[in-house]
């Protein structure tokens, strides 16, 4: 049952970008609360404390499978952006990179028959179905609100609930 090495490689690597989006996420909640929009702020900086809990889920899944955790080097952040729309895409594009990294290492387990990794990252896929639908809709709502101002109140303040 032992993580091949390759295996091992690609999981610490994940472990590495998990990390790394929350470090996206929590320079976009610099920026919004910057910005005024303190509800999109504090749904981001959600959004920023469930991805340390993925990569704390892989550093978990990597240790019970005996293998060695590292932690490599996470790249700095921008903690400007143009609007909240900018954000969002930003956002939403970071989520399809992550999708695609899991489903690559979801094909290295399959092709490795090793079915504990397997089984771990299928719900990381489902996690990635919900987590593109939400930016995406969000991005389909403001799309929609444009210049509105008030509109735009009314959005950060419902995303101030999450
Ligand atoms: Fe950990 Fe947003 O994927």
């Amino acid at each position: 049952m032992k993580l091949s090495k390759k295996l091992e490689k690609a999981l610490n690597d994940q472990i590495r970008k998990e990390y790394e989006a929350a470090y996206v996420y929590n320079g976009m909640r610099i920026y919004l609360d910057d910005a005024g929009l303190r509800g999109a702020s504090s749904w981001m900086a959600k959004q920023t404390q469930e991805e340390l809990e993925h990569a704390e889920a892989f550093i978990q899944h990597v240790k019970s499978m005996d293998g060695k955790v590292i932690l490599e080097k996470v790249e700095g952040q921008k903690t400007d952006y143009k609007d909240l729309l900018e954000v969002l895409e930003a956002a939403y594009k970071h989520e399809q990179m992550i999708t695609k990294s899991i489903s690559e290492i979801l094909d290295l387990a399959m092709a490795e028959k090793q079915y504990a990794t397997e089984n771990f990252l299928r719900k990381f896929v489902d996690e990635q179905v919900e987590e593109e639908e939400s930016f995406r809709d969000l991005i389909d709502l403001v799309k929609f609100i444009g210049n509105d101002k008030a509109g735009l109140l009314k959005v950060d303040s419902g995303l101030g609930k999450r």
